[in-house]
């Protein structure tokens, strides 16, 4: 097991926090690289409350706003250029799991010190070198939405060269700073909510039901699925729902609780199985994502009974009652974007089934062919619906 000593993130769990405690950012330097998306740092006026708590420390800094969903490792590149050109101490992230993880690669890319140093890290070596001792610039980050849990986790996924999603992790990725004011999700569209909370539903579903669990995460995943879920729930009767205060503050916990839990558990075959369809037809994360789940939550229950006992006894929900919830707020949405869902997306995935981590951690670990065919046979069955 991991020593719990690793986890360096501060979260700051407050409304206001970035008023409150803005001087903490001083700790991380005097020049700041703000890293941001097109819209989301400032319609939810986490930008302007950034901005506000670095001037009141008299600390500097320059804006780069073209991160967007999905990230590329070269625009990553293209923002730690901008950070040395700035000579920023460190990187403030402001929005969704997209901008805090282009965040945690351009603090490490930027840590290489030189242009040659940041194009020298192309993408063979950074998804092939050991991080275990590397070194970043320091991160803090502002979340915008309630789901990634990026904000916890020393996880960055980024979009490769050759159009496939894939994580990295390093004991230098987690954030040193985490203001979570539950205010700046307020302004997320439905589809981005729902989108987002089956993101972290399934992040605690797939470290709950992990071949790979840590016991440790066993309180924190029964206390976020039981948020989350009943909270999804209500979503389910009633979009209105999600404007209530008490919704997002429920739903941002559980997306943090998820981030702990993936922290310690990493995901498994939802995540896994819905990079292709994300990569392909540009599918919101979660929505691809929470496709998948009811497979992996049919093998729970089939591979590990006691647990699913345990989670229904302590959160009143069975593996059936969420995957009819998870089937239910997909569909909901699956068809009103321009995604053009087939049934081939999966063709040509045998490689990535055969290699990721996240089959190892799938309950039972079936063998690559047996997985990819349950994939296959669950997006044809939801395509048919
Ligand atoms: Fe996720």
């Amino acid at each position: 097991m991991k020593p719990l000593a690793e986890h360096k993130t501060r979260l700051i769990l407050e409304e206001g926090c970035l008023d409150k405690k803005g001087e903490l950012l001083l700790s991380l330097g005097e020049r700041a690289l703000i890293l941001t998306g097109k819209n989301g740092a400032v319609r939810s006026g986490a930008l302007a409350d950034a901005i506000a708590a670095l001037s009141a420390n008299d600390q500097t800094f320059r804006i780069f706003d073209k991160i967007s969903e999905n990230p590329t490792t070269e625009v990553c590149r293209e923002a730690a250029k901008e950070a040395l050109n700035a000579r920023a101490d460190f990187i403030l992230a402001i929005g969704g799991g997209s901008v805090m993880d282009a965040g945690k690669l351009v603090a490490l890319l930027a840590a290489t010190g030189e242009e040659s140093g940041i194009d020298g890290f192309t993408d063979d070596l950074l998804y092939s070198a050991d991080l275990s001792e590397a070194a970043c610039l320091p991160i803090a980050v502002v979340g915008t939405t309630a789901g990634t849990g990026s904000e916890v986790t020393n996880i960055a996924v980024l979009t490769r060269n050759d159009g496939t999603k894939k994580g990295i992790s390093a004991p230098c990725l987690y954030p040193a700073i985490a203001f979570a004011d539950t205010r700046y999700t307020e302004s997320m569209s439905p589809l981005t909510t729902c989108s987002t909370g089956l993101d972290a539903l399934c992040h605690l579903l797939e470290s709950y039901f992990s071949e790979e669990f840590d016991p440790r995460a066993e309180a924190i995943c029964l206390e976020g699925i039981s948020l989350a879920v009943g909270n999804l729930l209500h979503l389910q009767e009633s979009e209105a729902y999600a404007k209530r205060s008490e919704f997002r503050k429920k739903m941002h916990k559980a997306s943090l609780l998820g981030g702990y839990a993936i922290d310690l558990c990493r995901t498994a075959f939802p995540h896994m199985a819905g990079y292709a369809l994300t990569e392909k037809t540009g599918l919101p994360h979660g929505l691809a994502t929470a496709l998948f789940l009811p497979v992996h939550l049919a093998l729970a229950e089939e591979f590990m009974p006691e647990r699913a006992q345990k989670m229904e006894k302590e959160c009143g929900f069975s593996c059936q009652d969420i995957s009819k919830l998870a089937d239910s707020l997909v569909l909901s949405w699956l068809f009103v974007g321009d995604w053009h869902l087939s049934e081939d997306l999966l063709h040509g995935e045998e490689g990535r089934y055969e290699t990721a981590a996240n089959r190892k951690r799938t309950p039972s670990v079936p063998d690559a062919e047996e997985l990819l065919d349950l994939a296959k046979e669950r997006l044809s069955l939801v395509l048919s619906s």
